[in-house]
């Protein structure tokens, strides 16, 4: 499978069908997420994976009732930590430690490290950076659902105070910031489909030095 043949193929899906997606395919989607690079390797989000029809309903009045919400098999809600604080650092230190067989007291400087960048910024710095942690996943799931050659559409048009109320986020530490939805495009009422791709030439978005 040619990425670029894949990153061709996709585009972001206006209309879905509403049928479900075989398992595997969220589980394939769900894992290349999971492995997306993260700066100092934290994660620091979680994502929602929706599937709840009435749940979809509610959300969709919330994201000015784009069709998606509600024609998708899984919808994705993307929720970066409202806050990090030392016990998120300590358990991503004893993670480390469990998963590489090392002692947690072996990875003090590191730990202090992350402390201290982490630290070192304002709530609203910590937020956003974590934010951009979660767009780097959302990236990455995008480009496997192409390679899957499953329908997802990136989606930043929604209220994300509505959709925490909703989803009872700040509860969870949460606050979302971006939804995927994945599904099967609707190829006989997408209008999209048909159109061709725009981007910026190569000449124009790189400066090679
Ligand atoms: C962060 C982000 C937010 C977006 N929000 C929406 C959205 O709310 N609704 C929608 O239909 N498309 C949304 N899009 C899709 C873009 O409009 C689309 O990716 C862009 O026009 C390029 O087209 P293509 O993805 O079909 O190649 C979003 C894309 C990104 C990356």
């Amino acid at each position: 499978m040619n990425i670029i043949d894949a990153l061709n193929w996709r585009y972001a899906t206006k209309r879905m069908t509403g049928e479900k997606l075989p398992q595997e395919k969220v589980e394939t989607i769900l894992d290349a997420l999971r492995l997306s690079a993260s700066s100092m390797g934290l994660q620091p989000y979680n994502v929602l994976v929706i599937e709840n029809p009435e749940l979809k309903k509610q959300l969709q009045s919330a994201a000015y009732n784009q069709p998606q919400i509600v024609e998708s098999s899984h919808l994705l809600v993307f929720a970066p930590w409202s806050e990090i604080n030392e016990s998120h650092v300590n358990s991503y230190i004893n993670n480390i430690a469990k998963t590489r067989g090392e002692t947690p007291e072996s990875l003090d400087g590191f730990r202090k490290m992350i402390l201290d960048s982490v630290n070192a910024m304002t709530p609203e710095q910590k937020y956003n950076w974590a934010a951009r942690q979660a767009y780097i996943a959302l990236g990455t799931a995008l480009s496997a659902a192409a390679i899957e050659r499953i329908d997802a559409t990136p989606m930043e048009g929604f209220n994300s105070e509505e959709f925490d109320k909703i989803l009872n986020l700040k509860e969870k530490g949460l606050k979302s910031v971006a939804l995927m939805a994945l599904g099967f495009r609707d190829a006989a009422n997408d209008t999209l489909l048909k159109k061709k791709k725009v981007r910026r030439c190569k000449d124009e978005l790189f400066i090679r030095l």
